[in-house]
C-alpha cells in the first residue's frame, strides 16, 4: 500500500485512476491543478506522484520540478495525450520515472503505480544507506574531457536512479556496454543482477526463448520449461545490445514487458509479473528500420525516452591523449611493467589516425605497444596501424607461410551495415583464398583455419560454386 497524489484538472480522470488504483488498497489524496499539488505535497509525505501534462494554472513539468526539490526519491509518473510524446520524453529526461499516454488500461495504471511503489522504497532504503538522497555524481569509469563524453556522464547520472528505459547508440567500441553497466551500478538496482545479452548472436526463434523463456513442448526440443534472461534479471537491469535485430514477435512481448511488467513464456498463454530495468544498445539507425517497417514505433518511442548517443573517437580527439595515458597505466598495472610514457610524436600519430574500432582499438593498440615495445619511450614505430586509415584484414597469400597483411579493405563510408561488410568481405576473402589453392578446398579451409564442413557451409551460402577436391 502507497500514498499517492493524483495531479490531474479534469476530475473525471482523477475519478478512474483513483478508483483503478485503490483496486491495490492505496490510500489515494487528489489535486485539480499545480497549486494544489504543492499545497499537498508541502504538508504530506507522498510515496507516487501522477500528474497530468497541461492544466489551467499550469503544467506536469513544473509538479514534477517541486517533487524533485522536495524530496528527489518520490517517483512521478507523467499522464500524456499521445500527441504530446516529445513532452513524455523531456519529463523523462527532468527525472521523471515513467509516463503513460491517455488512455489508460486499467492494469497498466496498477502496474506503473506498484513498480513506482516498489522503486520509492528501494530508493529511501539507499539513501538511508548511503546517508544521502540522491547520488547525482555517480562514480563513473567512463573517461574523457571531451563535451560529448561529459554530457553522457551527466545524463547516467541523472537518470540512474530512475527507471527510464535508455537508448544508447555509438558505433563499435565506443562504450556501449560501459555505459549500460555505469547506469546500473550507479541505480538502486546495483545490488541485483545485471544481465546483458546480444540479440544479434541468436536466431529468431531462440532469442525469443532466450529472453523469455519457454514452457515444456513450446517447439522442438523444448523438454522442460525453462526460465528466460527477463525472469533471470528480476529487480536488476537487463541489457538489450543489437536490439535492432528483434523479430516482430520479440518485440511485441518486449513492449508487453515494459508497459505493464508482464511476461509470457514462449508456449504459454499465462502472464507472469517481472520487474526489469530495460537499457538498449543499437548500432543501427533505428528510426530508419522504424520507416521500413523492421521495427514498431511504438515501441521505438518506448525505449528511446532518454537517448545516449557516444559519438565515436575521431570527432572528439581531445580524448585520445588522456584514454592513451590511462590505458598506458593500466597496462603497466596489470602486467607489471615497468612504466613508459608515449612520446609526443607517438602522440601525434594516435590523434591524427581516425579509430575505426574507437576506444577499444585504442586501448588495444596501447596494450600491444607497451608490449612490444623494448624502449623506455613508447614512440610512433609501436603504432603502424594509426599511420595508414584503413582496416587491414589479413589474408595469408599463396605459400602458406604467415604474411603481413595483403590486403586492405577500405574502411566504408558511414553509415553502414556491418553484418552486410562482414560477409562481403568474408566472401571476398574466401574467394581470394580459393583462387590461391587453384580451387582446392581442404587447402584453402586449412589456410583459413576453417573445418571442411564450415567452408562448405560457407560457400552454399554465398552461392559459391567450387570444384569438390
Ligand atoms: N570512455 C571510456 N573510458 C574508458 N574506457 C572506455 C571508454 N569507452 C570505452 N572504453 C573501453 O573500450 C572497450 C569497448 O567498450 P564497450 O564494450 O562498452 O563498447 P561497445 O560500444 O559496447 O562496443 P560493440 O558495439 O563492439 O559491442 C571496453 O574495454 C571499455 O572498457
Ligand atoms: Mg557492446
Amino acid at each position: 500500500m502507497a500514498r499517492i497524489l493524483i495531479v490531474d484538472d479534469e476530475p473525471h480522470m482523477r475519478r478512474i485512476l483513483a478508483s483503478n488504483l485503490r483496486q491495490d488498497k492505496h490510500e489515494i489524496a487528489e489535486a485539480a491543478g499545480v497549486e494544489e499539488a504543492r499545497a499537498n505535497l508541502g504538508g504530506n509525505d507522498f510515496d507516487v506522484v501522477f500528474t497530468d501534462q497541461k492544466m489551467p494554472d499550469g503544467e506536469g513539468l513544473e509538479v514534477l520540478a517541486t517533487v524533485r526539490d522536495s524530496d528527489a526519491t518520490i517517483p512521478v509518473i507523467m499522464l500524456t495525450a499521445l500527441a504530446s510524446i516529445e513532452l513524455a520524453v523531456e519529463s523523462m529526461r527532468q527525472g521523471a520515472f515513467d509516463f503513460l499516454t491517455k488512455p489508460f488500461q486499467p492494469e497498466v495504471v496498477r502496474a506503473a503505480a506498484n513498480r513506482a511503489a516498489q522503486h520509492a522504497i528501494l530508493m529511501r532504503e539507499n539513501a538511508l544507506l548511503k546517508g544521502t538522497v540522491v547520488r547525482l555524481e555517480g562514480k563513473s569509469d567512463i573517461y574523457g574531457a571531451s563535451p560529448a563524453i561529459q554530457a553522457v556522464r551527466e545524463t547516467i547520472a541523472r537518470v540512474a536512479p530512475t527507471n527510464a528505459t535508455v537508448l544508447i547508440t555509438g558505433e563499435t567500441g565506443t562504450g556501449k556496454e560501459l555505459v549500460a553497466r555505469a547506469i546500473h551500478r550507479n541505480s538502486p538496482r546495483a545490488n541485483k543482477p545485471f544481465v546483458a545479452v546480444n540479440c544479434a548472436a541468436f536466431t529468431e526463434t531462440l532469442l525469443e526463448s532466450e529472453l523469455f523463456g519457454h514452457e515444456k513442448g513450446a517447439f522442438t526440443g523444448a523438454d522442460r520449461a525453462r526460465q528466460g534472461l527477463f525472469e533471470a534479471a528480476h529487480e536488476g537491469t537487463l541489457f538489450l545490445d543489437e536490439a535492432g535485430e528483434m523479430s516482430a514477435a520479440a518485440q511485441a512481448k518486449l513492449l508487453r514487458i515494459l508497459m505493464d511488467g508482464q511476461l509470457l513464456r514462449v508456449g504459454s498463454t499465462k502472464p507472469r509479473t517481472v520487474d526489469v530495468r530495460v537499457l538498449v544498445a543499437t548500432h543501427r539507425d533505428l528510426p530508419q528500420r522504424v520507416r521500413d517497417g523492421l521495427f514498431r514505433e511504438d515501441l521505438y518511442y518506448r525505449l528511446a525516452v532518454v537517448p545516449i548517443h557516444i559519438p565515436p573517437l575521431r570527432q572528439r580527439p581531445e580524448d585520445i591523449a588522456g584514454l592513451a595515458e590511462r590505458f598506458a597505466k593500466h597496462t603497466a598495472t596489470e602486467l607489471s611493467l615497468p612504466s613508459r610514457r608515449l612520446s609526443a610524436q607517438a602522440m601525434q600519430s594516435l590523434a591524427q589516425y581516425d579509430f575505426p574500432g574507437n576506444i577499444r582499438e585504442l586501448k588495444n593498440l596501447i596494450e600491444r605497444a607497451y608490449i612490444l615495445s623494448v624502449r623506455e619511450e613508447i614512440g610512433p614505430e609501436n603504432f603502424p596501424m594509426a599511420r595508414a586509415p584503413e582496416l587491414s584484414v589479413a589474408a595469408s597469400a599463396g605459400n602458406g607461410h604467415a604474411q603481413p597483411a595483403q590486403s586492405a579493405v577500405q574502411f566504408p563510408a558511414e553509415p553502414f551495415d556491418l553484418t552486410g561488410f562482414l560477409e562481403k568481405t568474408e566472401k571476398d576473402l574466401i574467394l581470394r583464398t580459393l583462387s590461391s589453392t587453384n580451387g582446392a578446398q581442404a587447402e584453402a579451409a586449412r589456410r583459413m583455419g576453417l573445418s571442411r564442413s564450415a567452408l562448405a557451409y560457407k560457400l552454399n551460402k554465398y552461392g559459391i560454386r567450387a570444384s569438390a577436391d
